[in-house]
């Protein structure tokens, strides 16, 4: 039985298999409309979420099976103090595979280890968010044909947020990849990320704290929001949400085929004016997060459609 807890617990092969099936769903819907009948999917989520709960339960519904499950801990068990270990013990009578968000690092690998069906992470704490990753990887290969040779920005809360530290993880395994960390000195990327993953796979990269520099020559610039669930206060929070506000102004400094990610929700860092920008696919992005767990599902549930 596998689960999804990082992207790396798939190897570069099993990736673009996965992407592959996804093009496949995405080309012909019809095909897998009843693949996942009788089958059933839970959400186990204790964090806000609107785009990762219902793309994984619309993903399950294009296949033809069913969705339970719970959106916050306060409706939940867990706030009379049932474990994580004995939610999904649980669980794992009532359905085939789930998808648990939490606030705590680890808490899905918790789930994981007390499971008889497949986990699937859907983001925990600060640390990782594979299905977000899964959902870039085919966003960018889809719109520009590959997922090497690319010169990728990251930019805003590169400490805690956790879609970046996956997505970094997952693109250092392809060729000639390089980035530009954009986020103000408080918002570093965590040390552990640039020792651990960065430098160990010699990757080159630059930090920056001005957008402007970065801007007119990457492929691709991903931005997100700062992370105000994981501030210890308020005030440094509001001191540092609007410190990078992508407008059309700038936008103008960027390259004509520069994509603009975004793994949402957006706050005030990018202007609603970017949005008719041809550049700007995160909207798009949400939509291939539906075929990407839609052959997630498929792959973890091990089935197969001819
Ligand atoms: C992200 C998350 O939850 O980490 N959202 C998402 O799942 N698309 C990004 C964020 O919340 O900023």
């Amino acid at each position: 039985m596998r689960h999804l807890m990082s992207p790396l617990d798939f190897s570069v092969e099993e990736l673009d298999q996965l992407l592959d099936l996804a093009g496949d769903i995405e080309a012909n819907p019809e095909k897998y409309a009843h693949a996942c009948a009788g089958k059933k999917l839970a959400t186990l989520f204790y964090e806000p979420s609107t785009r990762t709960r219902l793309s994984h339960e619309a993903a399950m519904l294009n296949l033809g099976g069913s969705v339970l499950g719970f959106s916050s801990a306060d409706s939940s068990s867990a706030a009379k103090g049932e474990s994580v270990a004995d939610t999904i013990r649980m669980v794992s009578c009532y359905a085939d595979i789930c998808a648990i968000r939490h606030p705590k690092e680890g808490a899905p690998m918790v789930a994981a280890q007390h499971s008889s069906i497949p986990v699937i992470n859907a983001g925990d704490g600060g640390h990782q968010h594979p299905t977000q990753t899964l959902t870039d990887l085919l966003t960018i290969r889809s719109l520009k044909g590959h997922l090497d040779n690319l010169k990728i920005g990251l930019c805003g809360d590169l400490k805690f947020g956790r879609t970046v530290h996956s997505l970094i993880n997952a693109l250092v395994r392809y060729d000639n990849i390089e980035f530009v960390l954009i986020s103000p000195e408080e918002l570093r990327l965590p040390g552990y990320v640039r020792k651990d993953v960065l430098d160990k796979n010699h990757i080159p990269y630059k930090e920056v704290v001005r957008l402007e520099e970065a801007l007119p020559d990457l492929d691709l610039l991903y931005m997100t929001r700062v992370q105000r669930e994981r501030f210890f206060n308020e005030e440094d929070y509001v001191r540092m949400k609007d410190f990078y506000i992508l407008d059309k102004k700038k936008m103008e400094l960027a390259p004509p085929d520069m994509l603009v990610l975004h793994p949402l929700p957006r706050v005030n860092e990018i202007s609603v004016e970017v949005d008719d920008d041809p550049r700007a696919v995160y909207f798009k992005q949400v939509q291939y997060g539906v075929y990407v767990r839609m052959a997630l599902i498929l792959t973890l549930l091990d089935i197969h459609v001819d």
